[in-house]
């Protein structure tokens, strides 16, 4: 049976008026969000959805241009000095990148220290979340709302990592986070920092044994394509946390700024809802392209796991010095 279908040739039908063409330039307003992962991928889809529903809602008067894969500004500190000199309006970065200037939101990289994804949200939407929000607003950064990606699950290309004792000798590439370096000296091995983008090459060149990473990540970015076991551990948790210039922020026209936290409590209920599937969809891919042998650990493996890093929840709580996240932290333990 062949179909035949007339396709109307575009350029000769009248031309639909661009959304955006009934303001005037002056009335438009553009907000650039960059963020350093691939678009498919729980940031990269809600950070679309966003603009999508700042689009519809304003009928193309204010549009948020999404920049992903690092493009616009780069990835960790690079892309918060770009937010703070204007040459972005909006960034998502991990908590991970976050540590270098602000150290207290390294409490989402602590391993096995969040049982499940309620137990993130509960610290995100309670004494915890409230301190950290207030950690970026002493240094005039706003945080608007945090995303999910999910759990880190272990890659390797030397052996299978099974016990605490298999790590011993290996690299490991880690975020800028002083948590995720000692997370893998705990575990005898050794963790680099390097960006994001980079990760790929130096898996393949061997700069690095192995990573930690979700999914959605490591399928994204093919990560898996350069390694030989996987292990899914589950130890740490990778979320975000959508940051603007809190000066620039206050400058924006009340309906705006309404417009844009109603579109980001959408996307952030769509991210929380979605992240999950994403995830699973993406290890499910890994599995189907056989290029890693898969563990899945079993529960008195974790228990070796956190036994052998539980002393990076002391290390890390001496360096907090805001005595309210202190405490709040000794609640997680
Ligand atoms: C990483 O560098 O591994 C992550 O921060 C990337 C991301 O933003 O999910």
């Amino acid at each position: 049976l062949i179909l035949a279908i007339t396709l109307p040739i575009g350029g000769c039908l009248p031309r639909r008026v661009a959304d955006h063409e009934q303001w005037a330039p002056e009335e438009r307003i553009i907000l650039t969000f960059s963020h350093v992962v691939a678009e498919h991928t729980p940031k990269g889809l809600a950070a679309r959805k966003f603009a999508d529903l700042v689009h519809e809602r304003t009928g193309g008067r204010v549009e948020v241009q999404v920049f992903p894969n690092g493009q616009l500004v780069g990835d960790g500190e690079a892309e918060i000095r770009a937010l703070r000199e204007g040459r972005v309006d909006m960034i998502a970065p991990s908590t991970g990148k976050l540590a270098e200037l602000f150290p207290e939101w390294q409490v989402f990289d602590l391993p096995y220290v969040f049982a499940d994804h309620d137990a993130v949200v509960q610290a995100m939407e309670g004494a915890i979340g409230e301190r950290l929000f207030k950690v970026l607003r002493r240094r005039g950064l706003m945080g608007l709302t945090m995303w999910d990606n999910g759990f880190k699950q272990m890659t390797s290309a030397v052996r299978p990592l099974i016990h605490p004792e298999d790590f011993a000798g290996q690299r490991f590439r880690v975020q800028p986070s002083r948590v995720l370096v000692e997370q893998f000296r705990l575990l005898g091995a050794t963790g680099l920092t390097i960006g994001f983008d980079e990760t790929y090459r130096a898996l393949e060149v061997g700069q690095v044994d192995g990573q930690e990473n979700t999914p959605s990540n490591i399928y994204s970015k093919k990560f898996h394509e350069v390694q030989r076991y996987m292990t899914l551990s589950n130890h740490g948790y990778l979320g975000y946390v959508v940051i603007v210039d809190a000066d620039r922020w206050r400058n924006l026209d009340e309906e705006v700024r309404e417009v844009l936290t109603w579109a980001l409590e959408e996307a952030t209920r769509w991210n929380r809802e979605n992240a999950g599937r994403l995830n699973a969809e993406d290890l499910e891919r890994i599995r189907a392209s056989g290029h890693v042998e898969i563990h899945e650990q079993t529960p008195e493996e974790r228990a070796e796991w956190a036994e052998a890093l539980r002393p990076v929840f002391d290390s890390f709580l001496t360096t907090v010095d805001d005595a309210e996240l202190k405490l709040a932290l000794e609640e997680l333990k």
